[in-house]
């Protein structure tokens, strides 16, 4: 097992650039399997979740080729097989497959999906939306069976707007006879990029970005290429590293608008922070104030993914925060390690309140999630000493080689 070490205290300064969004890249490999011939997708990231969605495909028969940022999926010996147990449990994006599959073929047997301990993550929403358009499906041993033969086009009401639900229906609607309309859709910026990406392989979708998404259906899809949008995680994982830290750095690549509202709450804690285009410029130079409130909720408010990293800067910050998780109900895993370091954090159901502190300690932590274990590497960023993080292939799910960019940035931490 892989470990990070930082040596906390070093300000960090310079120019990062944003990969290829792991949340984008995943429905699109999937949402790939309906196309005929060949897909050449780039802004390709080097990380472990798309490894294993590489994995399940060329289970079914897809071919893949990497070639530095583009990735190739040639679709021509495509089979409809069962997706087993042991390639679903690792990653939550398996779930997709199951719209692409019952697009293509009108039949899928998946197996359950794993993914971060989170919560619970039923997958009933999916499920009951593609009983909406028809398919029957039984659940036994693990496995969901799923027979589409007379799948048909329709409405769907969501009650609530799952971001994997609504790219999975997407992905399955687009070639079925008429038009389905998703109602109370997510609203989440790949899911436009899920729809930019099937509109120029041939599809109808439109609306996504909205929380109606309107798909008329089309016979089939053709290959194409498609550049897959930066990563608004990872770019809000930096910013939240530069206020926590302090020092000035400028982020490049990710569009800003995907992340207004981490800015909007940044900007109320002193640091200094503006934006152009791609490029957002943040400045800290000394202890910042904490937000009084913040909640996490679908999009396009303050996201569930960056809520642990955004507790380590409540962590170091002057004040108290009530920070509420609404989207996940297991998201506060990082709390005990960030007391080994010296937080003050209390939890209480949903909400956390967070005493800021002076000072963090470098401790030996252990990363519950991959979100978990990058806010990890920020509080080591800021601590006195030496943290060293354990469990670092959770990270590596959702971030390339980060040791690399924070030295980049003037961070002191390696790899063991
Ligand atoms: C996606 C993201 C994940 C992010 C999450 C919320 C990907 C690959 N992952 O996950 O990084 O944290 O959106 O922004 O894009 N739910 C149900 N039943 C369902 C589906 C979901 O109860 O059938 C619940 C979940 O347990 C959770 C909430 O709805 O509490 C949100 O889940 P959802 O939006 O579906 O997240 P994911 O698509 O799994």
């Amino acid at each position: 097992m892989e470990k990070l070490i930082v040596n906390g205290g070093k300000r960090l300064f310079g120019q990062i650039k944003v990969d290829g969004s792991k949340n984008a890249f995943l429905p699109i490999m999937a949402a790939s399997v309906l196309c005929e011939n060949e897909v050449l997708l780039s802004n390709y990231v080097d990380i472990s979740d798309i490894a294993c969605m590489g994995e399940i495909l060329k289970s079914i028969g897809v071919e893949i080729c990497l070639n530095g940022r583009e990735m190739c999926l040639n679709m021509t010996g495509i089979k409809n097989e069962k997706i087993t147990h042991d390639l679903c449990k690792k990653v939550r994006a398996s779930i997709f497959l199951l719209g692409a599959l019952l697009g293509k073929f009108r039949k899928a047997v998946i197996a359950y999906p794993g993914g971060c301990k989170i919560g619970a993550r039923p997958i009933d929403i999916h499920l009951n939306g593609f009983k909406t358009l028809g398919v029957k499906i039984v659940e036994r041993h693990g496995y969901i069976y799923c027979d589409g033969q007379n799948m048909k086009s329709g409405n769907i009401i969501l009650p609530f707007p799952s971001v994997g639900a609504t790219e999975s229906l997407m992905m399955c609607a687009c070639v079925l006879d008429g038009t389905t309309k998703i109602k109370n859709a997510a609203k989440e910026p790949e899911i436009v990029d899920l729809q930019n990406f099937l509109n120029k392989m041939g599809a109808k979708v439109s609306g996504a970005g909205t929380d109606t998404i309107e798909i008329v259906g089309v016979k089939k899809l053709h290959g194409g290429s498609y550049c897959v949008m930066a990563d608004r995680i990872v770019a809000g994982t930096y910013l939240l590293a530069g206020a926590i830290a302090g020092g000035e750095i400028e982020i490049v690549g990710s569009d800003p608008r995907h992340n207004e509202s981490l800015i909007s709450l940044l900007k109320q804690t002193a640091c200094q922070i503006s934006f152009n285009n791609d490029k957002i410029f943040l400045k800290a130079d000394k202890r910042l104030c904490s937000l009084p409130n913040i909640q996490t909720m679908p999009y396009p408010f303050f996201p569930t993914d960056l809520q642990p990293q955004m507790m380590v800067l409540q962590s170091v910050s002057d004040g108290t925060c009530f920070l509420q998780e609404n989207v996940f109900e297991s998201r506060f895993g990082l709390v005990p390690e960030l007391k080994k370091m010296g937080a003050n954090i209390v939890v209480n159901g949903k909400v956390a309140v967070i005493n800021g502190v002076q000072k963090l300690y470098g401790a030996d932590v252990f990363a519950s999630d991959l979100r978990a274990g990058a806010a990890l590497v920020l509080a080591g960023l800021v601590a006195e000493g030496y943290t060293t993080i354990d469990n670092v292939e959770y990270v590596d799910r959702g971030y390339e080689k980060i040791e690399e960019k924070y030295r980049l940035l003037g961070a002191d931490i390696k790899r063991i």
